[in-house]
């Protein structure tokens, strides 16, 4: 596998982000009930419209009529974790909270994300048990609610931290069995407890005609590379796991959350590959969810935004930029709220039900009220047709034979011949990829550098290896062979002299993911920098 060097990827992130509006419309439909009883000028009402929830942490002290004007969909934070609902053998008990929250969300039109089922922490009387007992505690939670909740975190926090791409080692990790000694546990004669918690769930679901959506959740999976520009290598380890299990023959995984819990932890910044990491998971089918979302308002390890607000922007328009990414949870109310307050991470300071709105709200709100972008797909580039109108000329031919000047005014058309525009490309490429196992991002911003201007394009390139394009963004891009061309889309159709336009695709590779060779706008060779 190839990775170029960090200071490719630190360019890349510019043009990542110069390319990020103008995907493919169809955000994905959320399912109907999702609120739309947030009132007036909510986030809620706008992540609504643009196709995704907008929801939020909250224990029962906190449901004031607020939660429900501002927000679609709700978590509970503590209340349905295993501390708090497992009795023994897997059994369910003290579920009162929890059905607070879920009536709550009940009669105000929220959906709930049911929070969580299999997880080293807070487990309870769940700490150490084994699958069967899992498997008991998975049905009864799920059929306690049943449709009540619409997303199930299945299975939390497998990974291990500090990047090393591995499971943790505690229970219910302690389950597993690597039966070939291959360093993973998704053969199919390993025992996974991942797999098997999943499969359980799956059956339940399908056994009882359910709809909820069963998803894995952690943290620290949300870029595809971390501080300093390194791959995340516990995104690849989730990213592995979720092919797998999300694929036929298993189809067990509907839904992935990116808890984004950012801070300056380097393993838990906001980097610029944040929505082609979302991308890359949606490509698998599955529902992207930003299910924790605070930013430390300590920016001294952010390496995206110019603030807090910018930073929320940009982690916004990121989800909206992938129709996959459905839904974002912030993790709390307010910062004094938070259960990370030093961090004053959240959308609004105050408390008890009294809040005021932060420069992060305002950022938030007006981020989803721009929505999904719009079909990019592009209008015809070909020139207009160049063909001139009939140039033979009105009968000259005078009624009155007296001779005024009979002769027409001339017939020959204005110069009929379309600009062509293989004589002006004059262009400058810049090419950047994101890479991992077997697929890439990329994106590609043209520079004019001739004196005239660009109207309507067709760049080419030629692949040194077997990479096959699989979808693109802002130009339509098609392959045959190893010859590649994109046409411009009906947006950036025209480039000024020295202006720019911008692309991006992504692709799978075996191999060594090699970067492209002969670039040519509108036939004209280009360079590459
Ligand atoms: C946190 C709660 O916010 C706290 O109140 C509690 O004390 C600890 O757990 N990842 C998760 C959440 O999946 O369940 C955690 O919630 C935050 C990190």
């Amino acid at each position: 596998m190839s990775r170029r060097s960090n200071r490719s990827r630190i360019r890349s992130t510019v043009i990542v982000l110069s390319t990020a509006a103008l995907v493919a419309a169809g955000a994905a439909t959320v399912s109907t009930s999702i609120a739309e009883a947030a009132t007036g000028d909510s986030l809620g009402v706008a992540a609504s419209k643009a196709g995704m929830f907008f929801g939020v942490a909250a224990s029962p002290g906190r449901l004031s009529s607020f939660v429900g004007q501002e927000f679609t969909q709700l978590t509970p934070e503590n209340e349905m974790k295993p501390e708090t609902i497992a009795g023994s053998g897997g059994s369910i008990q003290n579920t009162g909270n929890a059905d607070t929250l879920v009536n709550y969300a009940q009669n105000n039109n929220m959906i709930v994300r049911g929070h969580t089922m299999v997880w080293y922490s807070q487990a309870g009387s769940l700490q150490g048990a084994n699958q069967s007992t899992l498997n008991n505690f998975i049905k009864n939670a799920l059929l306690k609610w049943g449709n009540k909740i619409t997303y199930w975190d299945v299975v939390n926090e497998s990974l291990d931290d500090n990047n090393s791409g591995k499971r943790r080692n505690q229970w219910p990790h302690t389950l597993d069995k690597d039966s070939n000694n291959d360093g993973d546990f998704l053969d199919d004669a390993d025992t996974d407890y991942i797999r098997d918690s999943f499969k359980q769930a799956r059956q339940v679901v399908q056994s009882n005609n359910l709809k909820t959506k069963l998803c894995i959740n952690d943290y620290d999976i949300e870029g595809l590379t971390v501080k300093g520009g390194g791959k995340n290598n516990k995104a690849d380890a989730m990213y592995d796991i979720v092919k797998k299990y999300s694929q036929a023959p298993y189809k067990y995984i509907d839904c992935v959350g990116f808890q984004s819990h950012f801070n300056d932890n380097p393993n838990s910044i906001i980097t610029n590959d944040l929505e082609a990491n979302i991308r890359r998971f949606g490509e698998l089918g599955v529902e992207v969810h930003l299910s924790e979302l605070d930013i430390d308002d300590d920016l001294s390890n952010n390496d995206i935004g110019t603030g807090q607000a910018d930073n929320y922007r940009k982690v916004v328009r990121a989800c909206l930029n992938v129709p996959k990414c459905t839904g974002i949870t912030v993790w709390g109310i307010s910062d004094s709220e938070s259960w990370r307050s030093s961090e004053r991470g959240l959308l609004f300071t105050g408390g008890n039900g009294s809040y005021q709105k932060k420069a992060a709200y305002t950022a938030v709100l007006n981020e989803l009220k721009k929505g999904r972008p719009t079909d990019p797909t592009p209008t015809d580039p070909t020139p207009t047709d160049p063909t001139p109108t009939d140039p033979t000329p009105t009968d000259p031919t005078p009624t009155d034979p007296t001779p005024t000047d009979p002769t027409p005014t001339d017939p020959t058309p204005t110069d009929p011949t379309p600009t062509d525009p293989t004589d002006e490309a004059a262009c400058r490429i810049s090419y950047t990829d994101n890479t991992w196992n077997s697929g890439f991002t990329a994106a590609v911003t043209i520079s004019n550098t001739g004196d005239t201007p660009v109207s309507g394009w067709t760049l080419a390139w030629t692949w040194p290896g077997n990479q096959k394009i699989t979808s693109s963004w802002n130009a339509t891009v098609t392959q045959s062979g190893s010859a590649v061309t994109a046409r411009n889309a009906g947006h950036n159709a025209a480039i000024t002299a020295g202006g720019t336009a911008s692309f991006g695709f992504q692709g799978s590779y075996s191999g060594t993911n090699t970067t492209p060779e002969n670039f040519t706008l509108n036939g004209s060779a280009c360079t590459v920098s």
